[in-house]
């Protein structure tokens, strides 16, 4: 039977697997942890869609336009159209697989969402990703027991192996019993995020550790728009980590203020953008949070006043949001307004694929919040569960039209130098350093400091192959925010303030010959409606 070697049992990972059953494909499923506990599981808000069950007269083309205007031109526009067509069919389909938002006549209701004028945001409750990833496990389970999809929970990417510069399968370690063994065929990254680069810091689990971005960069894979960085502008701090206050919690009527040295609670975002006040993008939120508080005539937090949602607002869409918050701050969100602080949610950048979601190594195809492409320099809340979704479908579809074959297992018995750990202190300092320079606010004295500090690194006794792969990543983002000479969506330059069109382009970075380049390409023209990338 032919197959297909899969990395990441998430969203994405589950997607592509059924997407490859459905065609009869048989996918190895390889992944650290199981499904049940990937970091899709934690989404809470949303997942967007034009299906205008709110009578707002809302269509696919708002809904293109407003990602690619909130995320500031710099995806795809060939995959936001993909993206943005398919996305009335991806939650139909959800709903068909029992995936239970909520609804009213039998259709899902929608609610608003950060940087869209239309209620676009199918929903359940505050625990959405919960319920489509409990959705999607199932339909796996049904070709599970058909053969079509081998799960290997608890084993870890370790390198891809290559071959006259293509990608032929991937080297795998069963974290149980440290063996491992090469999976041969062809190869798609659903690895998730960064988070673990910044513990800590970030909403996302730590556990989508940022070691197989890491290897592949080291490996020459290569990685667009490294620099963007999304920080969400309401989460709280919890025991070493940020905790997530959903965007639906403004959608649902959430809204910040700052208290002023006279004594009023001033609600800045209302004032300042009269349009769409706490809902702007997640970049303009917490850039306006993070000056806020620096002014003169404030004092203290930014807090987050949910005491005016309707008592049945709560019940029937944020029960399981105000529970959170009493469990992780002691406070009822309904009769007391919460302190909230940015903190780092997504990563826009990742590794750099086309709108067919192939890498720059023929064989190997990403997709979900590993790769770069529907996003840009900001990411839409709401769209990363659907270009997840898409993403991972539209990868096996791609997949499906190459030359396939049966994936083998072989035994390997050497030493790979890519199966080290990271080294906790490494993480450690290097994260720090990162933050130094790559917070909401950058120049490029701070990204200086950070790029010497980095290199400081390196002076670390006993490093091995992965903690320089680590190192080389972090370099790669650096050198990206340092040589983005310009403002775009989650990069702000406080020594280039204004966005510069001429730099409208995507951030490449690789390594070639142990050394890092750091380049800017064209973003593609749109296609004509009936034109296909095949
Ligand atoms: O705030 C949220 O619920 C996040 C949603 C998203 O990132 O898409």
């Amino acid at each position: 039977m032919n197959g297909v070697v899969i990395i990441g049992a998430g969203l994405s990972g589950l997607s592509a697997a059924i997407a490859l059953a459905q065609n009869n494909v048989q996918s190895y499923l390889v992944s650290l942890q199981p499904s049940e506990r990937a970091q899709s599981v934690l989404a809470e808000g949303g997942i967007n869609a034009a299906l205008d069950t709110m009578g707002e007269n809302d269509s696919v083309q708002n809904h293109f336009d407003d990602t690619m205007r909130g995320g500031a031109y710099l995806a795809d526009p060939n995959a936001v159209d993909a993206l943005t067509k398919a996305a009335p069919d991806t939650i139909r389909w959800l709903i068909s697989l029992g995936a239970a938002f909520n609804v009213k006549n039998s259709e899902p209701v929608l609610r608003n969402f950060g940087g869209q004028k239309k209620k676009r945001t199918a929903f359940a409750k505050s625990s959405t990703g919960k319920i489509i990833m409990t959705a999607l496990i199932d339909e796996a389970r049904k070709y599970e027991a058909k053969g079509l999809i081998k799960r290997l929970p608890h084993h870890q990417l370790i390198r891809i192996i290559t071959e006259n510069g293509g990608c032929i399968g991937a080297r795998i370690k069963d974290t149980y019993t440290d063996k491992l063994f090469d999976l041969l065929g062809q190869v798609i990254i659903c690895s998730g995020g960064l988070n673990g680069i910044f513990p800590e810091m970030t909403t996302g689990t730590t556990q989508n550790s940022g070691n197989c971005a890491a290897v592949l960069f080291s490996q020459g894979v290569r990685f667009s728009n490294l620099e963007m960085i999304q920080y969400h502008p309401t989460t709280i701090g919890i025991s070493g980590k940020r905790c997530l206050i959903t965007e639906a919690a403004r959608g649902e009527g959430g809204r910040l203020w700052i208290m002023t040295k006279e004594d009023k609670p001033w609600y800045f975002m209302e004032e300042k953008y009269p349009e769409l006040g706490n809902l702007m993008p997640r970049d303009v939120v917490s850039r306006e949070m993070f000056f806020v508080r620096r002014r003169g005539d404030t004092i203290g937090e930014v807090y987050l006043n949910m005491t005016e949602i309707p008592e049945q607002v709560w019940k029937s869409r944020l029960s399981d949001l105000r529970d959170e918050i009493i469990k992780y701050t002691g406070d009822d969100p309904r009769y007391t307004p919460i302190a909230v602080h940015e903190g780092i949610h997504y990563f826009m950048g990742g590794i750099d694929v086309d709108d067919r979601h192939r890498t720059s190594i023929k064989g190997l195809y990403a997709a979900g919040e590993c790769c770069s492409q529907y996003h840009g320099a900001n990411r839409l809340g709401g769209n990363s569960m659907l270009g997840a979704v898409f993403g991972g479908k539209r990868a096996a579809e791609t997949v499906l039209m190459s030359e396939l074959s049966e994936v083998t297992m072989e035994p390997f018995d050497g030493d790979d130098e890519l199966a080290a750990e990271p080294s906790e202190q490494l993480i450690r300092r290097q994260r720090g350093i990162l933050l130094s320079a790559l917070g909401i606010v950058r120049n490029e004295e701070d990204i200086n400091k950070a790029l010497s500090a980095l290199d400081k690194l390196t002076e670390i006794k006993d490093l091995n192959a992965v903690d320089h792969a680590r190192i080389m990543l972090g370099r790669g983002m650096l050198m990206s925010a340092l040589e983005r000479r310009e403002s775009r969506g989650a990069h702000y330059r406080e020594d280039y303030p204004e966005a510069d069109e001429t730099m409208r382009k995507k951030s490449i970075s690789y390594v070639e010959d142990n050394k890092l380049f750091t380049q800017f390409c064209d973003i593609p023209e749109r296609r004509a409606a009936n034109e296909d990338q095949a």
